[in-house]
């Protein structure tokens, strides 16, 4: 570790391989572009310090632009295993660049809303067309300007819970989130050198839900108006309250298992009981949702008035852990992630768009695929580009160093060894901080093995499964079999 660190000192900087889409997974491609890349699983939080009413576009400041936060907040991502990220609202025009170095060099994603809640930043749901417009695209397309080349952006997030309510907006808005998605992906594809996946978050309303995501994955006559990725914000299941199907996970898991684009829990984590044990991480998310979902981001980072946070940030800008920090980065750990190369995940070609499809699940879904046509000023856009001067790039000379910020524990006692780590290759982060391609394909023929040939999975398997390892064995056994 210390000469990784060294390393670092002299100002190299590795870039996390971009992930990519591959049929209902994320892949991340092996480094050497010959070998077989992996399945991608999200453990991931949501980070919005401040709130949401935080954001201020007049200020300048977001959550990527204190480079000490970043050190701070990073060292503790690390702590609780996290690989992912979510932020709402960012300023395009603010300077990222040491803050997303930081991350990625810390081995972290970044999944990041174009939208804010400002006037002219959004979609608004009660009057999708007034406001789908050259104002709010100019913020989009310099947003992915500012985003497009670090290699960390794992996604975008056309829109968060727009299509909620179904007596009225499910059934004038679902046109519009394609229409955005359409002109992001034109956009993304005239000026950026990679196919950056472009998702949707939905409300967990369980009439909706599956005929948001019918609506959203298909193919729509190659329009690109499509999803790449499709994430839910559910909060079904509550910390010692709930289980596999007291939580609806089993219809999820039932309903949602025809996905054709990888599905996660965009936001996730009742807290209804506090402190939240977040015991659907091992028995739920990576135990029977695995073959459905890619995992998901835990709603969210830092305390605020909904009590929602793992660390309370104090005014002084130090953070202390709470309880639910303990106990969240404990099931992360104990949640054993198969690994399952790219070869194993089929990529099958998307369905075609078919709206008695989606209204067979909900009558009164807007199927509309007649998408609003693009105004002749957002052709223009991407015709000619939004002439960005913020164009963010990963920067050299990143020093892996602790935050002047303090870290306190859940006794309140300060953390001296607070030093994010940054990784000499191309290292997603893990716990053990040793994730690589190699290791892990290794790990994964051993498990796949001892689960197709032996009737004695349950009893290896258990050894490193936890507390719900009786459950995951047959699990496992069933989706290695779909697998291959
Ligand atoms: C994409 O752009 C980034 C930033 O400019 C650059 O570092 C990278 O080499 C480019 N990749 C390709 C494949 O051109
Ligand atoms: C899943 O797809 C199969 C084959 O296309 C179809 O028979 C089945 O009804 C679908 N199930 C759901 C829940 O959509
Ligand atoms: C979840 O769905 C998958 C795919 O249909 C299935 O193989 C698996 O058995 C289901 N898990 C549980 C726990 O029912
Ligand atoms: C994670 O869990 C393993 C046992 O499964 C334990 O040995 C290890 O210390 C834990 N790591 C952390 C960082 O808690
Ligand atoms: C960007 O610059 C070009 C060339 O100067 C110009 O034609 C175009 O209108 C500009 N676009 C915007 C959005 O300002
Ligand atoms: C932390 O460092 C930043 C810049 O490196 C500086 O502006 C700030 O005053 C420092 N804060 C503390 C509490 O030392």
């Amino acid at each position: 570790m210390k000469f990784i660190k060294l390393f670092f000192l002299f100002g190299l900087s590795t870039a996390l391989i971009p992930l990519e889409v591959k049929g209902k997974r994320f892949i991340k491609p092996n480094v050497d572009a010959k070998k077989d890349g992996e399945v991608f699983f999200i453990k991931g939080i949501d980070y919005q310090p401040g709130g949401s009413s935080a954001y201020d576009s007049s200020t300048g400041t977001d959550a990527l632009s204190d480079s000490e936060a970043c050190y701070r907040d990073a060292y503790a991502f690390q702590q609780l295993g996290l690989n992912t990220i979510r932020i709402y609202s960012l300023n395009p025009d603010t300077n990222h660049d040491e803050c997303v170095t930081i991350f990625n060099n810390a081995g972290i994603y970044l999944l990041l809303d174009v939208n804010s809640a400002e006037y002219g930043s959004n979609l608004n749901r009660a009057d999708p067309e007034g406001t789908y417009d050259a104002t709010y695209l100019t913020r989009i397309f310099k947003f992915i300007e500012a985003f497009k080349n670090y290699p960390n952006v794992l996604g975008f997030f056309s829109g968060n819970e727009v299509i909620n309510d179904q007596s009225d907006y499910a059934e004038t808005v679902p046109k519009y989130i394609r229409a955005v998605q359409r002109d992001m992906k034109q956009y993304i594809s005239k000026y950026s050198n990679r196919t950056i996946p472009v998702g949707y978050s939905a409300a967990d309303n369980t009439d909706l839900r599956r005929a948001t995501l019918e609506y959203l994955q298909c193919n729509n006559n190659n329009d690109d108006s499509n999803s790449d990725f499709f994430g839910l914000n559910s909060y079904q299941w509550c910390s010692g309250i709930s289980d596999w199907e007291s939580s609806g996970y089993n219809v999820l898991n039932s309903t949602l298992n025809n996905a054709s684009i990888p599905l996660l829990f965009s936001e996730f984590g009742c807290n209804t009981n506090s402190p939240r044990t977040f015991d659907e991480i091992s028995e739920g998310l990576f135990d029977g949702l695995l073959y459905t979902f890619s995992g998901g981001l835990v709603y969210e980072y830092s305390q605020e008035v909904s009590n929602y946070g793992v660390v309370e940030i104090n005014d002084d800008n130090s953070i202390t852990y709470l309880t639910d920090f303990v106990n969240l980065k404990n099931q992360y750990n104990i949640s054993q992630i198969p690994t399952i190369l790219s070869s194993d995940v089929t990529k099958s070609s998307l369905d075609t768009c078919d709206a008695t499809i989606i209204t067979n699940i909900y009558s009164s879904f807007g199927a509309d695929f007649d998408i609003p046509e693009q105004p002749s000023e957002i052709t223009d856009l991407i015709q000619y580009g939004v002439n960005a001067t913020n164009i963010g790039k990963l920067i050299d000379n990143v020093e892996a160093k602790k935050s002047n910020y303090t870290v306190y524990d859940t006794s309140t006692s300060q953390i001296d060894s607070a030093t994010v780590i940054f990784y000499a290759s191309d290292t997603i982060n893990s716990q053990t901080g040793t994730s690589s391609a190699t290791h892990s394909a290794t790990s994964s023929t051993q498990t796949l093995g001892s689960t197709k040939t032996s009737s004695s999975a349950k009893t290896s398997s258990s050894k490193g499964m936890g507390v719900s390892s009786f459950k995951i064995p047959s699990i496992f056994a069933l989706f290695f079999a779909l697998m291959i």
